[in-house]
């Protein structure tokens, strides 16, 4: 259910890093419930855009809020308290590598919820493992596991903190068509089951395809089109149609 409340919103942003301009005046809201997929080719801003979400990065003009924040305003303990509300998939996602995958879920829950005994920990860490069908990989390391198993873990320990706002950083890229499918399902299955709003960043069409609701297209800096799948996969505009090819 999608439904009009505005999760986030991106005001004119602008970014440059030196005399590069990477955010050109980018406007874009996030609905409850909503899954968008932001395109563009490579080096167009696409993290730099996920990151000013959280404040990893700041940017030169513009507003972000981020449900109902306006991130420039908010103090330390309140960024604190609302990145807790935001999980972000990095692109690789690493995990720690000598940790096993129960330590690596175990962690980031253990700092966020000082309150959970090791039963209440045990049980999330069990339903996280369930919902990315990896019940069994409990006690693993990482390095025994694939690519697509560990990008499954990364996703796990995100979603065990609840967040109501997810942001896949590339969740797909790297993985064979097969796993990647897998994990576009699995985003899709985190909304019906928890109502996360998400942004997808990918250019991986197929990934946008099973995902989105929407898709903008970012090119030189700025929205350049946006609309379903269906309806930007039939403009004739040959940047467009470079990406669904
Ligand atoms: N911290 C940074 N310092 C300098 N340049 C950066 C920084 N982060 C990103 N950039 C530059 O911004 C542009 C967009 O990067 P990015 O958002 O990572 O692209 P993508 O769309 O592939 O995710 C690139 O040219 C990149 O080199
Ligand atoms: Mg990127």
């Amino acid at each position: 259910m999608i439904s009009e409340e505005k999760v986030l919103k991106l005001d004119n942003l602008f970014k440059s890093f030196g005399s590069k301009v990477v955010l050109d005046g980018i406007s874009i809201d996030l609905n409850k419930g909503e899954n968008l997929v932001i395109l563009g080719k490579s080096g167009s801003g696409k993290s730099v855009l996920v990151k000013c979400i959280v404040k990893l990065i700041e940017p030169d003009e513009g507003t972000i809020s981020v449900l109902g924040t306006d991130l420039a305003e908010a103090n330390n303990k309140e960024l604190n308290a609302l990145r807790i509300r935001i999980g972000f998939l990095f692109q690789g996602g690493a995990l720690y590598d000598s940790m096993t995958v129960r330590e690596n879920l175990e962690f980031p829950l253990a700092r966020h919820h000082r309150k959970l005994d090791q039963n209440e920990l045990d049980s999330k860490i069990d339903e996280a493992l369930d919902n990315v069908g990896l019940k069994d990989a409990a006690d693993k390391l990482p390095s025994e596991l694939s690519g697509g198993m560990r990008k499954r873990i990364g996703l796990a320990r995100t979603l065990i903190l609840n967040p109501e706002i997810m942001l896949y950083d590339e969740p797909t890229t790297g993985l064979d068509p097969v796993t990647g499918n897998e994990i576009s399902e699995l985003i899709l299955e985190m909304q019906k089951k928890y109502q996360t709003s998400s942004i997808i960043i990918t250019h991986d069409m197929s990934c946008a395809r099973l995902t989105s609701n929407r898709i903008a297209m970012i090119r030189d800096g700025k929205i350049y089109k946006s609309g379903t799948f269906d309806e930007l996969k039939s403009l004739e505009d040959s940047w467009v149609k470079s990406f669904f090819v």
